[in-house]
């Protein structure tokens, strides 16, 4: 099955680059820029993925985000995972990054763009994996902070496709950032946001109302709300839901009690995706895989997920 499974083509819709970081790359790029870290290898790095709610395992994210500090740095990290795209047939990805992570400690935004941008140039050329990147704010920081990243972006504007909201959910609604999103929608820049994670069926409300997303990051949560259910239906609104990182994470206690294939059966346009594959145990074969040994998900079900990740794309 996992082969079966490996060689469907996919898109993939919602991945933080940061979160593909490796623990071998972490250490490399560590010893590289002569950063001292807490963990004195790599198996306790690896002990330490262990996670009693989204929170902990951002603060790891965050930690571990700053061996990250040189344009080659931020090249190597995203030509990993462009390889394993390859590898898995991920024929699209339009991945996430968190410029705020890096700008905040230092490291110039050109920096940062550069070393993605021209990896995802050479995995279009030489890898053939199509991409198109989602610049995405912290929602723990205040607007304000996201609007001012949006403008450093804007001269770079040829490099993203469009914008995202990520980070700490709870407590962070997305009625908060409705000026910047508006902002990036004036000049032309589609958007999405994580909702519905952790957060109630109000975000995702939300988020479709205030911030006009084309498509929800997560979205779990809305089936404690039948009339979202309904209007996701009608809409054909797409989730990228990640299973690894919702079992991971606790927002599902196993992988049988996930939801994502009572939504498909619902007709919800959902969508297999790893969100931050180093840190939650794998790529997206690994999470549609997970799905077949033990929530039941069949060949076919496999299929229509995969089908629905490509129609769900933003650049087509
Ligand atoms: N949720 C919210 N923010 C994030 C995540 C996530 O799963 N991964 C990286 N930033
Ligand atoms: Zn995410």
């Amino acid at each position: 099955m996992y082969d079966w499974l490996n060689r469907l083509p996919k898109a993939e819709l919602h991945m933080h680059l940061e979160g593909s970081l490796e623990p071998e790359l972490l250490f490399a790029l560590a010893q590289r820029n002569g950063i001292t870290l807490p963990w004195p290898d790599i198996d306790s790095l690896r002990a330490a993925y262990d996670y009693r709610d989204l929170q902990e395992f951002l603060d790891l994210y965050y930690q571990g985000a700053q061996v990250l500090q040189t344009e080659q740095d931020f090249y190597d990290l995203t030509w990993a995972y462009l390889q394993k795209c390859a590898e898995q047939n991920v024929v699209h990805t339009e991945p996430f990054f968190d410029p705020q992570t890096h700008t905040d400690r230092g490291v110039p935004f050109e920096v940062v763009i550069n070393g993605i941008g021209q990896a995802l140039a050479d995995g279009r050329r030489q890898l053939g994996v199509q991409s198109g990147l989602i610049l995405s704010f912290l929602r723990h920081l205040p607007e304000e902070a996201a609007m001012r990243t949006f403008e450093q972006a804007l001269p770079y504007r040829d490099a993203f496709i469009a914008v995202g909201l990520d980070s700490s959910e709870k407590g962070f609604p997305p009625r908060l950032f409705e000026r910047v999103f508006a902002r990036a929608r004036a000049e032309g820049f589609p958007a999405v946001a994580h909702a519905g994670e952790e957060g109630p069926p109000e975000y995702i409300w939300e988020a479709l109302d205030l911030l006009k997303v084309s498509r929800i990051d997560h979205g779990v949560r809305a089936s404690e709300d039948p009339r979202l259910i309904q209007h996701l239906i009608d809409t054909q609104m797409p989730l990228t839901v990640c299973p690894l990182s919702n079992t991971r994470l606790k927002v599902f206690e196993h992988m049988s009690d996930h939801n994502i294939l009572e939504l498909l059966e619902q007709g919800v346009m959902v969508t297999v995706n790893s969100d931050d594959p180093s840190y939650f145990g794998g790529y997206v074969t690994e999470n549609f895989l997970a799905l077949h040994e033990h929530a039941g998900m069949t060949r076919e079900q496999a299929q229509r997920l995969a089908d629905n990740s490509m129609q769900a794309r933003l650049l087509k």
